[in-house]
C-alpha cells in the first residue's frame, strides 16, 4: 500500500493572529463569505424576534462586495429578513450619490434594488450637505429611538480595515479619532491623513456600542498590518492607550457590551507563506 494520502494538511493552516475578540479564519475569501453570511442571517433572525427590527450597517470598500452579491442570490442567505431590516451606511465619501467612489451607489445597487427592503427603512448618508453629519446622527437617533433604551443600537455592523489599520473612515491620526468631548456619533472626517475625498463617518462612540461588530479582511496585501496590530495589542496587555489608537484605529474598536469578530482569510493571516 502507498502512503496514505495527507488528507487534512494541517501545516498549511495558519495559527489565528490574536487580537481583540473572536477571530475567524477560513481558507479563500468565498469561504469566509460562508461565515460572515451565516452569522448574519442568525442575527437578522434573533434581533427580528427580540425587537421587531435588525439595525444593519454596511462598509464600502472592495471586500464585502461579494458577501453583499451573494446574500442576494445564494439561495441560502435568500431568507434575510430584509422586510424588517434597516440599512445603514458605516460610512460616506463626500461624493454625489452617482460618484463611483459612492458607497450608498455600491450597497443600493446590489441590496436595496433586489431585496423587498421598504425604502424608508434604507438609510443613506447625504454627504455634500454642510450637515451631513448631524443629519444622519439625528436619523439614527430617530429610528433607534423606538426601541426600548438600552435596545437602541446598532444590531450588526460590517467593517473593512485598510493597510493603514483605518476602519470605516477613522483615519490613523484624523481628527474623528478623537472624541471632542461633543459626543457625537457621525462626524465628518478631513485632514492629511484621510485618503481624499472628505468623508462621513460613524464613531467609535456608535459603533463600540453596537451589538456586534465584524471586521472582514482578506488577502496578503492586509497580512504586515494585521502583524503589526497583533504585536501592539500583545504589547499593550489588553490596555490600548490613545497613542496606539490614533496609529492602529481598528483598535479602537472594543462594543461595551457587543462582540467583536474579525473574520480573516488565509492570505491575510500573518505567519502565512502563500505567494502574494
Ligand atoms: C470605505 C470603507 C473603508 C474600507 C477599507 C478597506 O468606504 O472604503 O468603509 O473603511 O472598509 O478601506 O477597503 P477594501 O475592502 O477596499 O480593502
Amino acid at each position: 500500500m502507498g502512503p496514505m494520502p495527507d488528507l487534512y494538511e494541517l501545516d498549511h493552516v495558519p495559527t489565528p493572529p490574536a487580537l481583540p475578540g473572536t477571530v475567524i479564519v477560513r481558507p479563500t475569501p468565498d469561504d469566509l463569505i460562508d461565515a460572515v453570511a451565516a452569522d448574519l442571517v442568525m442575527q437578522a433572525h434573533a434581533c427580528v424576534r427580540t425587537f421587531g427590527s435588525f439595525q444593519l450597517a454596511l462598509s464600502g470598500g472592495s471586500t464585502p462586495v461579494p458577501l453583499y452579491r451573494r446574500l442576494m442570490y445564494d439561495p441560502m442567505y435568500r431568507g434575510l429578513p430584509w422586510g424588517r431590516t434597516h440599512l445603514w451606511v458605516v460610512d460616506e465619501r463626500r461624493v454625489p450619490f452617482d460618484d463611483e467612489r459612492c458607497n450608498f451607489k455600491t450597497i443600493n445597487e446590489i441590496i436595496g434594488e433586489h431585496s423587498d427592503i421598504p425604502r424608508d427603512q434604507v438609510h443613506p448618508i447625504f454627504a455634500m450637505l454642510p450637515d451631513a453629519d448631524t443629519q444622519y446622527e439625528q436619523t439614527l437617533r430617530d429610528v433607534l429611538g423606538w426601541r426600548e433604551k438600552g435596545h437602541d443600537r446598532l444590531d450588526y455592523v460590517l467593517l473593512g480595515m485598510g493597510a493603514d489599520a483605518h476602519t470605516a473612515s477613522l483615519f490613523p491620526h484624523s481628527p474623528a479619532l478623537r472624541d471632542d468631548g461633543s459626543e457625537r456619533l457621525v462626524r465628518i472626517n478631513a485632514g492629511p491623513s484621510v485618503t481624499p475625498p472628505d468623508r462621513v463617518t460613524m464613531t467609535f462612540r456608535l459603533l463600540n456600542a453596537s451589538r456586534c461588530l465584524a471586521i472582514m479582511v482578506t488577502g496578503a496585501g492586509k497580512r504586515a498590518v494585521l502583524d503589526r496590530i497583533a504585536e501592539a495589542w500583545a504589547g499593550s496587555g489588553g490596555r490600548l492607550d490613545a497613542a496606539i489608537i490614533e496609529q492602529f484605529p481598528v483598535l479602537g474598536l472594543c462594543p461595551l457590551g457587543g462582540e467583536l469578530r474579525w473574520y480573516l482569510d488565509h492570505a491575510a493571516c500573518p505567519g502565512t507563506s502563500e505567494p502574494t
